[in-house]
């Protein structure tokens, strides 16, 4: 079996729903930074979503999707904390390692959480080979533009492929009050600033979130690295939007970026209400469920 192949025996499923899929799995490559790269030079668009479990990344890689980011966005997403600051490394590393361990084909990126890698680039290297090694992530990302150069430098020179973060940095929501959009009017040369450096920095891709579309497609002419907007708008190499968001998990009220391709929320809300309906009245089990 090749680095880039899936195991090739096929294993009977568990009744209980773990493990891995019953069929026997076709050889499939990896994506690497190389590919991303090459999709760029082509015009080909990446696409990127987030994933924290097993189904989900099992589900988003059959589709196609390029890249699975375990975001620290599992925070509120994930672990019922209201902003994405709490999440610890801890937490985050078992979610990863159950990603890459589903996912065949995408490259899965792990999201360096708040704390865990600004205060030097020792320790941004040292969350970074934890996220590597003990839980098979392939890239990992972090949040900030020219101040995270030498960070950025350091996990490269290391041999961690990073991808940079700009532009609206979640982690630092308080000091950025607010969730706003970046870079507009003379802030615009700022973001382009950022973008150069982490290239410069070796980062090989980098996330633009809530940033003025005609910036967003400048630096993506003028840049190598590929570039992945949430909020970018269309002129970004690729797009990365958070699932439970794009799905419909979460209800409320959603950022303007936000498309909404289905309502998983109502999905499993008719379902869980008639199973709730179906045990009341004795309809569930039936003669079929009983041995
Ligand atoms: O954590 C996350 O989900 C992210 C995306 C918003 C890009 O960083």
């Amino acid at each position: 079996m090749s680095e880039h192949s899936a195991p090739d025996q096929a294993q009977e499923a568990s009744p209980y729903g773990s493990g891995a899929a019953a069929t026997t799995a076709k050889p499939v490559k990896r994506v690497r930074t190389h590919h991303l790269r090459e999709m760029k030079e082509r015009g080909e668009k990446v696409s990127m979503l987030t994933a924290y479990d097993m189904y989900t990344a099992q589900t988003f890689d059959e589709a196609g999707v390029d890249m699975l980011l375990v975001g620290d966005s599992a925070s509120n997403n994930v672990l019922g904390n209201e902003t994405s600051l709490p999440i610890t490394v801890d937490e985050l590393i078992p979610l990863t390692r159950a990603v890459a361990r589903s996912a065949k084909r995408a490259m899965v990126v792990a999201d360096l959480p708040f704390g865990s890698y600004q205060a030097s680039p020792e320790q941004g290297y040292l969350t970074a080979v934890r996220f590597m090694k003990e839980a098979g992530a392939h890239a990992v990302k972090l949040e900030g533009g020219i101040e995270m150069a030498p960070v950025i430098e350091k996990l490269t020179q290391g041999g961690i492929p990073v991808v940079a973060h700009i532009g609206f940095t979640p982690q630092s929501e308080h000091t950025l009050g607010g969730y706003r959009v970046q870079g507009r009017g003379e802030a615009g040369d700022r973001i382009k600033a950022d973008a150069r450096a982490v290239q410069e920095a070796g980062a090989f891709a980098v996330v633009m979130e809530m940033v003025p579309g005609d910036i967003a497609g400048e630096i993506t002419r003028e840049l190598d690295m590929v570039t992945i907007g949430i909020g970018g708008g269309n002129q970004t190499d690729g797009q990365v939007l958070v699932w439970q968001d794009a799905f419909g998990l979460r209800t409320g009220k959603m950022a303007r970026f936000v498309k909404q391709y289905a309502d998983v929320h109502g999905v499993l809300l008719s379902a869980a209400k008639e199973y709730v309906a179906d045990v009341q009245s004795g309809a569930f089990p039936a003669e079929e469920h009983t041995f």
